[in-house]
């Protein structure tokens, strides 16, 4: 028996959103990017560096009860672009889909420039438009500031230790 035999590491879920084929280790961003502190009260199970045929490894995340929108889930393609998402009801998945960079990113991603209006002290909210895919690049609404994606993904991991 091979020790990369897929196993489930995580029960199957009653009702929720699993969000499948995280680029592994990303688990823990994709769960900021989608505001999920842990404090809201629904179980959240967290699987890491889970052997995957597609992937060679990959991270999962399943929210027990809440069905999450397209249009929130879309926003961690930033860090996780083959992600799937999956909403189960009556441990069945009902819809499936791969999430979809959106062409505008709102509040994920903090601008680099320094002087811009973003990172004064009223809090304007940041805004880029996705200007490259691969590699991803984005461009401050505010000030044009073309974040190339080593920013990006310090962005993306700040404030996390
Ligand atoms: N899942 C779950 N609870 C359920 C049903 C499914 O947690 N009641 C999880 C599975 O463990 C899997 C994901 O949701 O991680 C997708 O399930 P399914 O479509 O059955 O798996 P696959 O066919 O392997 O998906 P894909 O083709 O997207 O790889
Ligand atoms: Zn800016």
């Amino acid at each position: 028996m091979s020790p990369e035999r897929p196993t489930l590491r995580v029960a199957k879920i009653r009702e929720g959103t699993v969000i499948d084929h995280i680029s592994a280790g990303n688990a823990l961003v994709v769960l900021r990017i989608l505001g999920i502190t842990g404090r809201e009260g629904f179980i959240v199970s967290v699987a890491m560096n889970v052997p995957s045929k597609k992937l060679g490894r990959k991270d999962i995340v399943k929210i027990e009860g809440r069905e999450l929108s397209r249009e929130e889930v879309d926003k961690i393609a930033l860090i996780a672009p083959r992600a799937t998402i999956n909403i189960i009801r009556d441990y069945k998945v009902v819809r499936k889909h791969r999430v979809r960079l959106p062409k505008v990113i709102k509040n994920i991603v903090r601008c680099i420039n320094p002087a811009c209006i973003t990172n004064e002290r009223e809090p304007v909210e940041p805004k880029f438009y996705v200007v490259s895919e691969e590699p991803l690049r984005l461009k401050c609404h505010y000030c044009g500031r073309i974040m190339e994606w080593p920013d990006i993904l310090a962005s993306l991991y700040e404030g996390s230790s």
